[in-house]
């Protein structure tokens, strides 16, 4: 299979700004003796296939990046890896507490066993790294979600009534617990607090190329669409 260097999110996105166009270009000099120094992005769930592509595509338009993950990913110029447990508070405090980025991308999720255990676990994560961040110079937070949003989660997928499609950003949120909304709960309450604009990215289907990750897909040697290991 040939290794492809972005990903594609296909989706809805929604927000309460008018971000600047992404990749950002970052902090303009504040006199001209004095030279521009570009907060960092920070991206979360650097090593999967939404935060792998976001890494290379900031880093090519020369915004330095920060990318979050247990396991480090690819070396390459202007990216710092850091390594951090998202389901632990105290561990990101402790590795966030000297960073000051932008802007934040969060890509990452965990699959627990049911959908009150993804409400808890990636909910939480959201909610503690906006806090470990509280001290940082936030403009802009973008979270990826997708098409669970319209659908439901896991456990009760395309189950009760449904909206028609297409589905419009303003849809109202289906009456079944879901990560997705916990974590734009967190993100919403946080924006308030922390004074920062954000965007919801709604994927339907996200192509690219990543190993270990969680919706792996690839063709097998008779070219029939299977989940990869
Ligand atoms: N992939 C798709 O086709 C698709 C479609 C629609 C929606 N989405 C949604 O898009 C979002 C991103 O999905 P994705 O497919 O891009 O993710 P992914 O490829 O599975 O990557 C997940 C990332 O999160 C990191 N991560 C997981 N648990 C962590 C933890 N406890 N601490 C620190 N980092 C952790 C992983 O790195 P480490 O394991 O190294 O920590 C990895 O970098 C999710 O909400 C997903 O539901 C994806």
């Amino acid at each position: 299979m040939g290794v492809r260097t972005h990903a594609l999110p296909i989706g809805m996105t929604s927000t309460n700004s008018t971000p600047t166009p992404f990749p950002s270009s970052d902090s303009a000099p504040a006199s001209p003796a004095e030279p521009a120094v570009a907060a960092p992005a920070l991206v979360v769930g650097a090593t999967g296939i939404g935060g792998s592509a976001l890494v290379e595509q900031l880093a090519a338009a020369g915004t330095p990046v920060i990318a979050l993950s247990r396991r480090p990913g690819a070396q390459r110029d202007g990216v710092r890896w850091i390594s951090a447990d998202l389901r632990s508070a105290a561990d990101l405090s402790r590795v966030l507490g000297s960073e000051r980025p932008g802007r934040v991308y969060f890509t990452a999720w965990s699959r627990q066993a049911t959908e009150q255990e993804n409400i808890a676990v990636n909910g939480g994560m959201v909610r503690d790294l906006l806090a470990a961040l509280s001290h940082a110079p936030l403009e802009h937070v973008a979270l990826v979600t997708g098409l669970k949003h319209y659908l439901g989660p896991f456990e009760a997928y395309g189950q009760g009534a449904m909206p028609d499609t297409p589905f419009h950003e303003e849809e109202e949120r289906l009456d079944a617990p879901n990560f997705y909304y916990a974590q734009e709960d967190e993100l919403f309450a946080a924006a308030r607090r922390q004074g920062f604009t954000w965007s919801v990215h709604r994927s339907h289907t996200v192509l690219g190329h990543a190993v270990g990750n969680l919706m792996n897909m690839g063709p097998d040697s008779r070219g029939i669409r299977v989940p990869l290991p």
